[in-house]
């Protein structure tokens, strides 16, 4: 499987945050089993709706990755706009997988449900919206590791009939 992943963060394009935390989570957590995928792609881009399109549109279209996960731009701040940039690249949505991350976490945190993550599908690729904070990653990406593999193998035709 082959991930790529988009950090969404002004501050650490402008240089207030010096660390990208939650980018360098994720990549470590989906090396390891059980998804033992690889990171296809990986960059960091403010929260500019135009911006964040262009490049899930370019990794989706050059069939670079078969999952994107984008790590923040999800909550009420004046600028996120990380799910508006992915719903206008997505050709479906997958409303279910959002759904599962902010239902499964909010046991932990009734904080998650202030996340307004989406996910969906542009041609062979999920395009999947996670929180910024590197606790909030960690938490969606135990439920994401569940739903990935099996999403992917229907999604680009491995697995035809159950
Ligand atoms: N989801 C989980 N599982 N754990 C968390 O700690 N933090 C929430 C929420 N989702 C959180 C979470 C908080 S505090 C906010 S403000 C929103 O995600 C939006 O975060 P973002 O703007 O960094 O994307």
């Amino acid at each position: 499987m082959r991930v790529a992943i988009l950090t969404i963060s002004t501050s650490f394009i402008n240089g207030q945050r010096t660390e990208d935390a939650s980018g360098n989570l994720l990549a470590e957590l989906i090396q390891r089993p059980p998804l033992s995928a690889q990171v296809a792609a990986r960059t960091a881009v403010q929260d500019d709706k135009e911006r964040i399109a262009a490049i899930l549109k370019l990794w989706c279209d050059s069939g670079a990755a078969d999952v994107i996960l984008t790590t923040g731009g999800t909550g009420f701040a004046q600028d996120d706009c990380a799910p508006e940039a992915a719903r206008a690249v997505f050709e479906k949505e997958a409303p279910g997988i959002a759904e599962a991350l902010r239902a499964e976490t909010a046991a932990k945190t009734p904080l998650a449900w202030l996340s307004r993550a989406a996910a969906g599908i542009r041609g062979k690729t999920i395009i999947i919206n996670l929180p910024g904070s590197p606790k909030a990653v960690q938490e969606c990406y135990s439920v994401l590791e569940k739903l990935l593999p099996h999403a992917v193998a229907i999604l680009t035709g491995e697995i035809h009939q159950h």
